[in-house]
């Protein structure tokens, strides 16, 4: 382990077996470990920058038997980091940054992925910390999980929603009821076919996970499919990405005004990128487009050229995984990624489900207090 100081003290070169990283004086006083400037127990910063001088540099800086102990000036202040955490946090070599990248942690899929998605008990993931870790880690690498052996009673999807987090109530009520109905408001109602899409792209913020529950499914058909929208996208940017780029570069409306009292909007692009170009949303559901007006005119024949192409891309069979849901089976998607729709069922039977809104962050969490140890 080697360190060398530049010798304005606003840099330190840091050199160990793994390589050599530079810091910068002022990322590293702002990332102090010590007690006064994080908290030993939740690890919550409690320093504001402005607490920290502008012209903060390194006045010496040892390798000791403690770790790296860099003094800082003006304050003169002592602060020794821990080599590992330090290899940790390297930031010095960042990776390229690539135009539609899935996003950390993510793989994309097709329907070659069928015999291999995250599946479980609903009493297994109940109570055994070990397979609720790996299915909410497939959930959140994939964007999509499925649930077997659930009760037949209603509110049971609440059961899932509490293996991770939170419902996100909305307009519909904590849950929404799809079955058939004579007199549809909605289209999810009615017995055709639906493309496959993504839900309330008209809400800021969307909700980012939805469960979808079978209590009843005795009708023919009403398969239900999954297509991994960020697959599909990446798809168009290899087959054309002057089609990905309008889909990515214009805000779209979505717009929901259904119901009394409820008239929701949202701007989004159909393709969301993050400002490192990474993917970070789609939004996808042809019913509650508004009337696009955010594309230059010059533009707007691309543009549903790239629409009808990312559609058609969704339709493909080789990106869709179907399967027949059964009563007390479900499944979650990633309701900013993956597009779920159902096939055309007749009218006799009945096909009964119900659905409710959560969130990905607690998926997240859940999973990683999991790895950290944590136990329910
Ligand atoms: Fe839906």
């Amino acid at each position: 382990m080697q360190i060398v100081l530049d010798p304005t003290g606003r840099t330190l070169t840091y050199t160990s077996r793994r390589g050599t990283a530079r810091f910068h004086a002022i990322w590293l006083r702002d990332n102090a470990q010590d007690p006064k400037t994080r908290a030993p127990g939740n690890g919550q910063r409690l320093v504001a920058l402005r607490d920290i001088p502008q012209d903060t540099t390194i006045s010496a800086a040892n390798v000791t038997d403690a770790g790296i102990t860099i003094v800082f000036a003006p304050e003169g202040k002592t602060v020794t980091f821990d080599p590992d955490w330090l290899e940790a946090h390297v930031y010095d070599q960042q990776p390229d940054r690539v135009r539609g990248a899935m996003p950390h942690g993510t793989e994309p899929w097709d329907a070659a992925i069928s015999t291999d998605l995250p599946t479980a008990a609903l009493p297994t993931l109940e109570t055994d910390d070990t397979a609720l870790r790996g299915w909410l880690d497939g959930a959140a690498r994939l964007g999509f999980a499925r649930v077997t052996d659930g009760p037949v009673e209603e509110g049971a999807l609440f059961r899932i929603v509490d293996l991770f987090g939170h419902v996100r109530e909305t307009n519909y009520g904590r849950l929404f009821e799809v079955r058939t109905e004579v007199n549809p408001t909605n289209l999810a109602y009615t017995g055709m076919g639906l493309q496959a899409h993504t839900d309330n792209p008209y809400r800021d913020p969307v909700p980012t996970v939805q469960v979808l529950y079978c209590l009843e499914s005795s009708a023919e058909g009403g398969d239900s499919m999954v297509v991994d929208g960020f697959a599909c996208a990446r798809r168009l940017l290899s087959e054309s990405p002057d089609l990905f780029d309008v889909l990515a570069d214009h805000p779209v409306p979505f717009e929901y005004a259904g119901s009394g009292g409820v008239h929701l909007s949202a701007r989004r692009p159909v393709i969301e990128l993050g400002p490192d170009g990474a993917l970070c949303g789609i939004r996808f559901n042809n019913r509650s487009l508004g009337a696009v007006t955010d594309v230059p005119f010059d533009k707007m024949e691309t543009w549903y050229n790239a629409y009808r192409r990312l559609g058609e891309i969704v339709d493909d069979p080789a990106m869709e995984v179907s399967f027949r849901l059964n009563p007390g089976e479900a499944f979650v998607v990633d309701n900013t990624r993956v597009l779920h729709a159902r096939k055309a069922y007749s009218g006799t039977g009945t096909r009964w489900l119900q659905g409710c809104y959560a969130d990905m962050d607690g998926v997240r969490s859940t999973r990683d207090a999991l790895a950290a140890g944590w136990r329910r």
